[in-house]
Order: C-alpha cells, then structure tokens, then sequence
C-alpha cells in the first residue's frame, strides 16, 4: 500500500488529478481500447472533478475514450433528482469534459429487477475488461462506496441498507431531513473495487482520521471495509494532515520516506 500525504485538501486532490491524468495519458486509449475509470460522488471527490476539468479545458487530458464506472445510486431516485449520483455527476464532472454519454454507466436506482441491475453492471465491468482505476472516498465508519461496517469483503453490486450513521451524514444533502435520505441504495461490492487493478482511496479531514488509522494499521476486517485495500496490490490512500491525526508516527514517517 501508498500512503500520500498532502498538507491541505486541495493539494491532496492535485495530486489525485494528476495522477488519474497521468493514467489516462500514458495509457493513450481509443474507441477500441478505451481507458476504464471507477468513481465516486460525495464531497471528498469535487476537488479532483475540479482540477480535471481544468486540466481537460487545458488540453492536458481528454475523456473522449474514457469509460466509467460509478461506485453507487440510492434507491428510488430518479436520475433528475438533484440527490442523486447521477444528477450529481453530470453536474460536477461529465457535463464539464468531453465524455460520451455511452461510456458513463452509473446504476440504476429506479430498476424493476434490482437483482439483474446488479447483475448487469458486474458483466458489464467484466466484458470492458475490468476499471483500470477506481477512485473512491471513505465514510468515517470506514465505508467504501456503500459497503458499510460488516459488509462482505468478497461482496459483489447488490442492494445495501443505510446505516443510520451514513443516512445522518448524508442528510446534510438532503435539507438536514433525514426522512428525506433513501434508506438503501445499490453499491458496487468491496471484491468489485478490489478488483480494478488500482484502487485510491481519498480520506480528507480530522473526521476520517479513525478510518484511516483503521484502515492502515489494524488487521483487515469487515467492520471497516476500507481494510480490505491492504491486500490489493496497487491500492493508494491519499490524505490531508488531519486525516493522518491517529496514525502512528513511525506510520507517517515511514510512508512519507519512501514517497520522498
Ligand atoms: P464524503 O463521503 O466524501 O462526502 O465525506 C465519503 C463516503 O461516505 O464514502
């Protein structure tokens, strides 16, 4: 595992820009051998959004032969739905690059058959050949996209129910009303993210220090799903200072030497 550590939000999510830019270019896909990219919504990924648009406008990257791959959708919104992690991808990212339509795939909250949904978007990841890189952030439970504490760390997409935790959290998006939040949503499993051959994980912010501390030093376990990146073999966490606040500092010394 790669721990990187940024001073501030902002240069952590540089960094990230940077390096799924990085990604992109050196991979120089076509129609036919298209670049395969997982992400997530949420308000940890709006600074790397930001900065690759910026990048996008400068000519430095394109996603003309990019596919995607979202991490989540509640239940029972509707693509329209300002809440939903459709509306909120076109709006912070797809509408801003030159994407096609086509090759954005984000699951379907609002599915008759929620099992074949799953199903489909699994197959669909598979016959792409696999995501090249997912990006994904971390709840403070230390869940990755909604694979919440005791998820399956060999689960695939399926339907999860909202802890109350996360719906707390989340309804800060939703007028502070938590009746407002879905209670379940459909989520790319922990074995889905783990196996795209990299995976980064971005954890900004003295909130997400115990996650992070969870994640990197103690054992691997299903109560903090983050855990199960250490036994990727290209998995990469990206963090600010206070993120790293619990980490030991033989931890942080030592993942700062060898980034040096
Ligand atoms: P956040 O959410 O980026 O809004 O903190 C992350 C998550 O819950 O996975």
């Amino acid at each position: 595992m790669r721990l990187i550590i940024k001073d501030n939000y902002d240069n952590a999510s540089l960094w990230v820009a940077k390096y799924i830019a990085k990604k992109i270019n050196d991979f120089a896909p076509t129609p036919d051998k298209p670049f395969v990219l997982g992400l997530p919504t949420g308000s940890t990924p709006l600074g790397v959004y930001k900065e690759l648009i910026k990048m996008y406008k400068n000519g430095e990257v394109s996603f003309s032969n990019v596919v995607t791959f979202n991490m989540d959708e509640y239940v029972g919104l509707s693509p329209e739905h300002p809440q939903s992690y459709h509306y909120f991808m076109w709006d912070n990212f797809f509408n801003h690059i030159d994407i096609k339509k086509e090759n954005t795939h984000i699951l379907n909250g609002l599915a008759e058959n929620i099992e074949e949904e799953c199903e489909n978007y699994e197959k669909a990841i598979k016959e792409i050949g696999g995501i090249h890189l997912f990006l994904g952030g971390i709840g403070e439970d230390g869940h990755i996209a909604f694979n919440e504490p005791f998820s399956s760390l060999s689960s695939r997409t399926r339907q999860k129910t909202l802890t109350t935790d996360t719906i707390k959290v989340n309804s800060r998006f939703f007028d502070n009303d938590i009746s407002q939040v879905p209670t379940t949503a459909l989520t790319v499993g922990v074995a889905t993210i783990m196996d795209a051959k990299e995976v980064i994980i971005m954890a900004t912010g003295a909130k997400k220090a115990h996650a992070v501390y969870m994640g990197i030093e103690q054992p691997m376990s299903h109560k903090w799903t983050i855990s199960a990146l250490q036994a990727h073999r290209h998995g990469i966490i990206v963090c600010d200072e206070p993120a790293t606040a619990e980490l030991e500092t033989e931890t942080v010394k030592y993942f700062k030497d060898i980034e040096k």
